[in-house]
């Protein structure tokens, strides 16, 4: 999978950075080009002499040649690579990552990267739970980078928590995954609806829900990497798409969501219902915010929603494709069934409540895919990712029948 792709590997200044060499060794075995970007700090823990040896390239690290006073274009850089993966990334240079501070080269070069960046931290275990990694860690995640988390174990420091780098082998098979697309969806037009509606009941405050949005923006992601054309119909979220050329509509309330999703299933081939839509809202929002009345409870009336994904089924055309979610406590299976036929889908995603690490918020899920002809699958607990990989196996299995060239 890795056989002539083009990876910049960033090394950072930790004790880990004895690993990259292990990797960079691997990733060339692997058949990839590879491209040696170090921070100054890494040079004190290995030596370029032996990274670009095995890479069989002069390593980066100064923004000229010292010599020749050649400028190395980070610009260049980014647009040759296919995927930059930092390992170790230490939390001085995920800080920097997070928040733009370009005073390296490793850190021009990730600001340029047009591809998919992976980030592997190494750092003491303290360093590792601290807020402020966590946060910045959480930041670059919402950019759209993968990290590579690291694992638990001794660190160099004697101590043990979590914080080692993942094993070098480990990275090559994040990497080699990536790069394995399977099944394309190259040529089709994919509408997905992801996150919460906020349905307004006064100029300040809504009815809304827990939804984070993270299952249906993985399936865009994916989706998008199989070489489809991908629109978001997002309801409030933080998460956030890792390419401009993933279209994202925002919405706030069930009603905007169903008028932006029903215009962009016109001209959809498939669509992908995971959001979370409040089934009722305010019968109206009030003009200015409600007051605390001394005596007074207020009565919101509520109206029903538009059911999206029940609207669209009765609108689907032969050839087009419509996915739900089923999100239950009870009943869990009857109930699945019973809305995939009720709405007329073609596949609906059951995340029982039941199981642990599925649902809301997490950064995993545990699913059951029940199709329209009854078949069932199957799946264990995954990241969101992988979840979203599966989705769109079975779907392009079932009814599309078309292998990646
Ligand atoms: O009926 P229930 O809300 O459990 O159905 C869940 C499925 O229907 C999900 O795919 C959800 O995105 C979709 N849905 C919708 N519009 C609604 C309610 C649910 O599209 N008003």
């Amino acid at each position: 999978m890795l056989k002539g792709k083009h990876i910049i590997l960033g090394i950072s200044g930790g004790i880990a950075a004895y690993k990259s060499v292990y990797l960079l060794r691997l990733l060339i075995k692997a058949g990839a080009e590879v491209q040696v970007v170090i921070t100054p700090s890494g040079k004190e823990f290995i030596t370029p002499v032996t990274l670009s040896a095995l890479s069989g390239k002069p390593v980066v690290s100064e923004f000229f040649s010292a010599n020749t006073g050649e400028w190395h274009s980070h610009v260049d850089l980014g647009l040759w690579v296919d995927a930059m993966v930092i390992a170790p990334a230490t939390a001085s240079s995920i800080a920097k990552m997070a928040h733009g501070v370009a005073d390296n080269m490793l850190i021009t070069t990730y600001l340029s990267a047009k591809a998919p960046v992976f980030i592997a931290p190494a750092m003491d275990l303290d360093m590792m739970a601290h807020p402020s990694t966590q946060h910045n860690i959480e930041l670059l995640r919402s950019y759209g980078n993968h990290i590579i988390e690291p694992g638990t174990g001794e660190l160099a420091s004697h101590l043990v928590g979590k914080g080692r780098m993942e094993e070098p082998e480990q990275i090559v098979k994040v990497l080699s995954d990536f790069f394995s697309v399977k099944k394309s969806l190259r040529g089709k037009k994919v509408v997905i609806t992801a996150g919460p509606t906020y349905e307004k009941i006064d100029p300040v405050r809504f009815i809304g829900n827990y939804s984070s949005g993270k299952m249906g923006y993985a399936i865009a992601e994916e989706a998008f990497r199989r070489g489809a054309d991908v629109t978001i119909v997002s309801g409030p979220v933080s998460v956030k798409v890792s390419s401009p050329d993933i279209k994202v509509i925002n919405v706030e309330s069930a009603k905007e969501m169903e008028a932006a999703t029903v215009a962009e299933f016109a001209a959809a081939d498939i669509a992908i219902m995971s959001a979370a839509v409040a089934d009722y809202a305010p019968s109206e929002c009030a003009r200015s915010k409600i007051k605390r009345e001394k005596d007074e409870i207020p009565i919101i009336t509520l109206v029903k929603n538009p059911d999206i994904a029940a609207e669209l089924g009765k609108k689907k055309r032969t050839g087009q494709l419509l996915v739900g979610f089923a999100l239950e406590t009870d009943n869990v299976e009857f109930n699945a069934k019973d809305k995939l036929a009720r709405k007329n889908l073609d596949m609906i995603v059951l995340n029982s409540l039941q199981d642990k690490g599925a649902g809301f918020g997490t950064d995993t899920n545990k699913i059951t895919i029940f199709t329209s002809d009854n078949d069932r699958y199957d799946f264990s607990l995954k990241s969101k990712p992988e979840v979203a990989a599966d989705i769109l196996d079975t779907l392009i299995n079932k009814y599309l029948h078309i292998d990646e060239a």
